[in-house]
């Protein structure tokens, strides 16, 4: 496509949201991206938050993290640039070691990945023997080859339903966790809190059904009842979509909790007259880009900084300078691509 009809794809999308002349800008650098994606027979996925013009120009493909790993396993490209954090272009490169995996940002970390380590796990391993291990997918690749199977915001329920089991270890976010032990019916225990946590006696206690972490994702925590109740005292006719990574009490007060693919999807079906979103604010942006027809309301104070880390002047650089190249040692590898190929099966 020219650097022109780029341009004028993104003025229709984002003339309300962004001044004409840095979407002129941001269509030079896309033409650009573009160009050397095609030279170096690349591929770029691009998460639900990334900003609407990245969003809208680059991706080949976007979607939530289960859909993007998708296609880093189907790909046949010999690069993969990943506009979203490093733990999922370290899922991209468990799935494709042949490729070339690239993240236009050294760190781009996430609070959920960052909570817990393998040694925490192996701890759990000792302390609940022969219990099937669920990690969310938010995790690195280091913490995935500890466990027995992965899974993400949209698939948590069915995955730990599918073990058959009566007891699961499900890692390490606490809010994703109570939530799966609400909708599978679960009782759930955190022995991260309970006293003598370095012991691996196995534990005698069998009052539990779901052992969770204490790991948070910095942005939903922030979410609060109050938020929804504020909203819907001035429109009484919203309806409130929020992501599994909020607290149990936020989803409780929500109308639909769902994977980020899954809440644009609901907002597409659906005709209300106002929309308040729950996740990261550039996901609302993108909505509203591809349908202004929706009135979305805006709670934009707490953002991702680690998503906010990958930009269109980085995913040219990441291109032009091949950086920053994701590895992952082949032993670890192929002990986390059990779990995620396992999850992916499942699903
Ligand atoms: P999704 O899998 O729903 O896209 O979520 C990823 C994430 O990091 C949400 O904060
Ligand atoms: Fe991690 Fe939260 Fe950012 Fe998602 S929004 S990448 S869970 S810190």
């Amino acid at each position: 496509m020219t650097e022109d009809k780029l341009y004028e794809e993104l003025y229709q999308k984002l003339n309300k949201i962004m001044p004409e002349a840095e979407i002129r800008v941001k269509a030079e650098l896309a033409s650009q991206i573009n160009k050397l994606k095609k030279e170096k027979n690349a591929v770029i996925l691009g998460h639900n938050y990334m900003e609407p013009a990245l969003y809208y120009s680059i991706p080949d493909f976007r979607g939530d993290s289960l859909e993007l790993a998708r296609k880093a396993a189907e790909t046949d490209k010999d690069i993969i640039v990943f506009c979203g954090v490093r733990f999922m272009a370290e899922t991209a490169k468990i799935l494709s070691p042949e490729k070339t995996v690239l993240l236009p940002a050294e760190k781009a970390g996430c609070s959920l990945a960052e909570s817990i380590t393998p040694e925490d796990i192996r701890i759990l391993k000792k302390k609940f023997p022969g219990v099937p291990v669920v990690t969310y997918i938010n995790t690195y690749a280091e913490v995935k080859a500890e466990c027995d199977v992965c899974c993400t915001s949209s698939n948590a329920a069915a995955i730990v339903n599918s073990l058959k089991s009566d007891t699961v270890i499900f890692l390490p976010d606490e809010y994703l966790a109570k939530n799966v032990a609400r909708e599978t019916g679960k009782h759930i225990i955190f022995p991260s809190k309970t006293p003598n946590w370095q012991n691996t006696e196995p534990a005698t206690d069998i009052d539990y059904r779901l052992i969770g972490w204490h790991g948070k994702c910095e942005v939903h925590e922030l979410f609060t009842v109050d938020d929804i109740e504020n909203a819907r005292r001035q429109f009484p006719d919203v309806v409130v979509l929020s992501h599994p990574e909020c607290s149990p009490e936020v989803t409780a007060a929500s109308d639909f909790s769902g994977s980020t693919s899954a809440m644009i999807r609901y907002v597409e079906e659906h005709d209300a007259p106002h929309y308040l979103i729950l996740t990261e604010c550039s996901m609302g942006d993108n909505i509203m880009a591809a349908h202004p027809e929706k009135e979305m309301l805006r709670l934009c104070s707490h953002r991702c900084p680690h998503m906010a880390e990958i930009t269109l002047e980085d995913t040219l650089k990441s291109l032009q300078l091949n950086r920053y190249v994701i590895e992952v040692p082949e032993d670890i590898r192929r002990r986390a691509e059990r779990a995620v190929r396992r999850m992916i099966e499942l699903s």
